[in-house]
């Protein structure tokens, strides 16, 4: 059985454009993977706190050093990590605010990229230790930015996962949301582009 994690970071939770592309994956995701359990964690309606030093010495400090509060700190950090580890499939609703990820995403990462957990430094570089993944990135903007250098988002994103070992990435992008001669068509391209993807036995080339 399958496990499929899905991470929306609108601040408009269940409203946003991003999560409405995500969730219609998920659902045509669904379809054919019936016996698959769906895990949301919604960063909009549950932020991740920002990272801390307290928090950051936690993740490196033995457990008898460690405060009540540092305790916390990890087993918080710990239990995200479990959920991503326990997932087949990453999903992950991805507008960009302010020429970014929104910093609730950013929080996110900073408690799962963890030394000896989710990556480790060897000889020849850093070693992602979550592999054996794919992610599905639904991507939503207000202009247009996807094969410029205004795009930061994509490679900050790309790079991030693939750090961790997730290399299999999928990017799929609404974009011209703000553009009135736009948006309707950039939604509908999002969606023909999720009901392949959903549905794919093979890779399907998309713009990334
Ligand atoms: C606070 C804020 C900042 C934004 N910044 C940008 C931006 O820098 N570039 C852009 O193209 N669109 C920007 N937008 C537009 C959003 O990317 C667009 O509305 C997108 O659909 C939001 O996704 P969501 O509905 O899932 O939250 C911004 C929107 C908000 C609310």
């Amino acid at each position: 059985m399958k496990t499929l994690l899905q991470i929306n970071t609108s601040m408009f939770v269940e409203g946003g454009q991003s999560t409405r592309l995500a969730n219609q994956f998920v659902h045509a995701w669904r379809a054919s993977h019936p016996d698959a359990e769906v895990i949301v964690r919604d960063l909009g309606r549950e932020p991740v706190p920002h990272l801390t030093a307290e928090r950051f010495g936690a993740f490196l400090a033995k457990a008898d050093d460690r405060s009540p509060a540092q305790d916390e700190a990890l087993a918080y950090s710990d239990a995200l990590i479990d959920e991503l580890k326990r997932a087949d499939v990453i999903v992950i609703g991805l507008p960009m605010y302010n020429f970014g990820v929104p910093s609730t995403l950013k929080a996110y990462f900073d408690h799962i990229a963890r030394a000896g957990v989710t990556f480790s430094y060897t000889a020849n570089g850093p070693l992602g230790l979550l592999s054996g993944k794919e992610a599905y990135i639904f991507a939503t903007r207000g202009g247009l930015y996807a094969g410029t250098a205004l795009d930061t988002q994509t490679a900050y994103v790309r790079d991030f996962l693939r750090f961790v070992g997730i290399a299999d990435v999928k990017f799929v992008y609404a974009e011209g949301l703000a553009m009135d001669a736009r948006k309707a068509g950039a939604l509908a391209d999002a969606q023909r582009s999720i009901e392949d993807l959903a549905t794919a036995h093979e890779p399907v080339a998309l713009a990334a």
